[in-house]
């Protein structure tokens, strides 16, 4: 496996046993033994700081957002604010009125999606999941509007060269729209280094509550968009005659927003670049290779997606076993993986598979995390060979 581009020079170091107490959940029994979890892909646990802060908020701070003048309504709008600004320089995006708050990576790229009438032209994948970029380039043209990609494949691992893939659209004429949910957890993202026109990503998946997520976009192009929802907070004057909509990033965010959940994703960001994104990107990526040659020695294994670069995703077959079946016996020995076609049906159809299990690493996970893994998928052989 190549060098993670997703690491820089900086020596990188986890105290891992000192992160995993902010996990309490990971100290939980499952089927009476320990658990390990490395379904983090699908939604990472939460740490400490965040259920704080969340609890925090809703002890001392909630009331209801932009609307009111009374201390509490301040205390929460000012909470809410300050989260927006949070991600804003979490992302390095130029301003907050790019900052918009939704539920997850599906509503960003919904709303997103939901402006264009566009037919589909799809980028072919090779065999080990990786994207041909002069192929891809080769499908741009001057009718492109929009190109739409995962920074990081959440079936296969593998790492998409996004800045190129920005270029090349933008040279086309076209806006790239990046779906960084497995990104954001595991690399440090800067939209305007990037050159992004629109990334979204879900806090769930980086160890902040569920229900709340980002659509960042460039400004002009929020600001040329039509709202998606009606509703309170998104507008300005309304009359029978005539509405006018509010100002960004208030023009997305109809109805009352999840206020906890951004106090929470604010405290996740803490939390992340706390530990240093580059930590934990160098920590994940040496449980990823050591898993991979693990599984790589057995026979009845196969390893689906096996790009040169890759983060925290690893996906595999056991020859003769259904996918959920494997999925079962390594739940019975307390091992939680994801088992099917991760969302991503058209990636199955071309490896030929029905799914596959995938392990997915995140922070908290050790050494120990994959020789379970390991002893456990050897169990599964035992039970079906
Ligand atoms: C790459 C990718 N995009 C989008 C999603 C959907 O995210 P959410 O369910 O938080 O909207 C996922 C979740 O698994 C994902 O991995």
């Amino acid at each position: 496996m190549a060098a993670n581009p997703l690491l820089g020079t900086k020596p990188a170091v986890l105290d891992v046993e000192a992160v995993r107490r902010d996990f309490p959940i990971l100290a939980t029994s499952v089927h009476g033994r320990p658990l390990t979890y490395l379904d983090s892909a699908a939604s990472s646990q939460r740490a400490l700081p965040v259920i704080r802060a969340v609890e925090s908020y809703e002890t001392h701070s909630h009331a209801n957002v932009h609307r009111g003048v009374h201390a509490l309504s301040q205390a929460a709008t000012a909470a809410f604010e300050g989260a927006r600004e949070r991600v804003r320089r979490f992302i390095n995006a130029a301003s907050v009125k790019e900052i918009i708050f939704v539920r997850g990576t599906t509503e960003g790229i919904n709303l997103v999606c939901e402006q264009t009438g566009a037919s589909l032209r799809v980028a072919r994948i090779n065999r080990r999941g990786e994207v041909p970029f002069e192929e891809f380039q080769r499908q741009l043209g001057p009718r492109t509007r929009l190109v739409a990609f995962a920074h990081i494949s959440n079936a296969l691992g593998t790492v998409l060269p996004v800045k190129r893939m920005i270029e090349a659209a933008h040279a086309h004429g076209a806006v790239a729209l990046i779906d960084g949910a497995q990104a954001v957890p595991h690399s440090q993202v800067d939209v305007r280094a990037l050159g992004a026109d629109f990334y979204t990503f879900s806090g769930h998946k980086m160890y902040a509550p569920t229900g709340i997520g980002v659509l960042y976009g460039r400004e002009e192009l929020l600001a040329a968009m039509p709202p998606w929802q009606g509703g309170g907070d998104m507008i300005l004057t309304v009359s029978f005659e005539k509405t006018t909509y509010n100002e960004l990033p208030a023009k997305f965010e109809a109805g009352t927003p999840n206020i906890s959940g951004a106090v929470g994703l604010a405290a996740a960001m803490d939390y992340l670049e706390g530990l240093g994104i580059e930590a934990i990107a160098a920590h994940e990526q040496r449980l990823l290779e050591l898993a991979t040659a693990e599984l790589a020695r057995m026979p009845e294994i196969e390893i689906v997606g096996t790009a040169a670069h890759k983060a925290a995703v690893l996906s595999f077959t056991m020859k003769g076993v259904h996918a959920h079946d494997l999925g079962t016996i390594l739940d019975a020995e307390g091992v939680a993986v994801r088992t099917g076609h991760h969302c991503a049906m058209p990636v199955m159809t071309f490896f030929g598979l029905p799914a596959t299990a995938r392990a997915s690493f995140a922070c908290y996970n050790t050494e120990e995390d994959v020789a379970q893994l390991t002893s456990a998928l050897k169990r599964a052989h035992e039970v079906f060979g």
